[in-house]
């Protein structure tokens, strides 16, 4: 077959390819060809190699790149975020820099409820402008596929203005979008006393948005003074009827049993962690949860990480994720995560590569579409300019990207 682009001369090719009859605990493996060749047609990979064994693939339409000796891997996936919204919340800053917590902070109608009314007073305009600025930048540091939760508008009408944001943002950016609906993201304050009048609004609006294909996941923020266990439970079962996949913001900051409810609903992930209980982890491996761990938010909150030495040695699935937001997570830069990974989560650099490629395509139902250098899938990969896998995670705070393919084209 006749490629429409090759990269020659790549240094070493992190396939990141998944063997699903491997034990999930191998999460350590990374396939690494050496003086590797891909080629790719119409957007897709069509054949990996060593050496210069592409010459039969090339006519004189073929373009061919020279990698000069470095790294290539997928393209990265960032499965959480919370790209569109408005304002932003360096007010809070010094407040929590005194010790006020995240929690304190919502509990006085700070946190997400300002951003709520960001959100709500942005025109649809804006909110496109700044979320493509956002993603502008995730395309810089290597993301080609990013998961965006609404969650800022807690009615309807604005819930739907950020999904349609992010739906054309699908549309017109190199960048790939999964939309999840997270109207449970927090209590506006004149629910506060009526949760289950706030509660039966959800469910009404999940099945609207369903109806109107804006959302493929819903999630909810599972915690203390948000939503309670029983709460989480009852919207991601409706959710499920409806059509939804599931995902949960669990056990973050107290432990709950967000984890457990995990396994107990069938979510695809569960997302945070940093509390979560044995059991809850050991029935997350048994049902194949993903763990979709957020060290820049550990890291920006203060807070300790999450166990995912336990979680690998449990036998759970990890991936990583920005948490791209205006409260926990202000940045963009996946590539940081990636370094807290390795400083912060104690994980090798070839687990958080894992973590960030294939098993993030896991946390959003994409595994046999990206996530990993292999025939078939989707040519989204990144070249670094880095020697090797480790090199990426040792020297942090830079961006490592040389070039950015998606789909076959050159898009940074
Ligand atoms: O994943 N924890 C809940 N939601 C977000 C934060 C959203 C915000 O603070 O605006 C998170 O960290
Ligand atoms: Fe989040």
């Amino acid at each position: 077959m006749i490629a429409d682009l090759i990269i020659k001369n790549i240094g070493k090719l992190a396939t990141c390819k998944s063997d699903e009859t491997k034990s999930k605990k191998d999460m350590s493996n990374i396939e690494m060809i050496e003086d590797a060749y891909i080629s790719i047609k119409d957007g897709k990979f069509i054949s990996i190699g060593s050496k210069d064994d592409y010459h039969s693939m090339i006519d004189e339409k073929t373009e061919v790149v020279d990698a000069n000796g470095l790294l290539v891997t997928p393209g990265l996936i960032d499965s959480h975020t919370h790209l569109v919204h408005g304002g932003s919340r360096e007010n809070e800053f010094y407040k929590k820099l005194l010790g006020v917590s995240y929690i304190d902070i919502l509990k006085q109608g700070g946190g997400i409820l300002s951003t709520v009314n960001a959100t709500k007073i942005s025109t649809k305009e804006e909110l496109y402008d700044k979320a493509k600025k956002s993603l502008d930048r995730m395309l810089e540091f290597g993301v080609t596929t990013v998961e965006a939760k609404s969650g800022y508008g807690l009615e309807l009408d604005t819930e739907i203005k950020q999904l349609e944001v992010a739906k054309e943002l699908d549309n017109d950016h190199p960048i790939d979008l999964v939309h999840t609906y997270l109207g449970a993201h927090a209590i506006p304050l004149e629910y506060r006393e009526n949760h289950d009048e706030f509660i039966f609004k959800i469910l009404e609006d999940m099945k609207k948005i369903k109806e109107l294909d804006l959302a493929e996941f819903c999630d909810v923020f599972c915690e203390d003074s948000v939503f309670s266990i029983e709460e989480s439970e009852l919207i991601l079962k409706k959710a499920k009827e409806c059509g939804y996949k599931l995902k949960i913001h669990a056990d973050e900051i107290v432990s709950l049993g967000g984890a457990e409810l995990s396994a107990k609903l069938g979510c695809i992930s569960a997302d945070h962690l940093m509390a979560a209980s044995e059991d809850g982890i050991k029935m997350m491996a048994k049902e194949n949860v993903v763990a979709n761990i957020l060290p820049a938010t550990s890291f920006n909150l203060n807070k300790s990480y999450a166990n995912a030495r336990k979680m690998i040695d449990l036998g759970v699935r990890v991936a990583i994720s920005s948490d791209y937001n205006p409260g926990s997570c202000p940045s963009e830069n996946l590539q940081f995560a990636m370094q807290l990974g390795c400083l912060g989560l104690k994980m090798t650099p070839n687990e958080v590569l894992n973590a960030v490629t294939i098993n993030a395509s896991y946390c959003i139902d994409r595994q046999y579409e990206i996530g990993s250098i292999e025939v078939g899938k989707r040519a989204d990969f990144v070249i670094f300019d880095s020697p090797n896998i480790e090199y990426l995670m040792y020297h942090f705070g830079i961006n490592h990207v040389d070039r950015v393919y998606k789909d076959g084209k050159l898009v940074v």
